[in-house]
């Protein structure tokens, strides 16, 4: 059980195009200190391969696709993100990676912290260490 949770938004359809929305205190389980947005992704590549000791997350594929890959130490799980009335909720202590972005895709990240590199953990034994999960 890896705590993340897909959390569906709101979809306001309109023959003028749709809208979604999401505010803090309804659909996201923290209150948001920071936004960021990962854009530009050249083919191939990857982002976000850390874990949090303490920050939660909101992903949302405002544009194309990508993968979350979740890892809690003890099992793995692929989150495809393709719609942007879908957000997945990621509490701390996860080992995340951002792989497969379509051309022109576009994240946005919302956090319950504003940027702390002394949150991250970056480097995959340690994060085991972390866990208390080291083989
Ligand atoms: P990072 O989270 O390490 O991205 P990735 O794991 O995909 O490589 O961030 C990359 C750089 O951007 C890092 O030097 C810190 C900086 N950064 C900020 O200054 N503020 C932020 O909110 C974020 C997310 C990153």
């Amino acid at each position: 059980m890896t705590g993340a949770k897909l959390i569906q938004l709101p979809k306001i359809e309109d023959n003028r195009g749709n809208l979604s929305f999401f505010e803090s205190s309804q659909h996201i389980p923290f209150k948001i200190q920071r936004a960021y947005w990962i854009y530009d992704v050249p083919g191939g590549h990857s982002r976000g391969g850390h874990a949090f000791k303490k920050q939660h997350e909101f992903i949302i594929a405002m544009s194309g696709s990508f993968d979350v890959n979740i890892d809690d130490g003890f099992e793995k799980k692929v989150y495809s993100l393709n719609r942007s009335y879908y957000g997945l909720y990621l509490p701390a202590g996860l080992w995340r990676e951002m792989d497969n972005f379509s051309t022109n895709s576009l994240a946005l990240v919302v956090s319950s912290t504003e940027y702390d590199d002394e949150d991250y953990i970056r480097g995959y034994s340690s994060f085991l260490d972390y866990k208390g999960n080291a083989k």
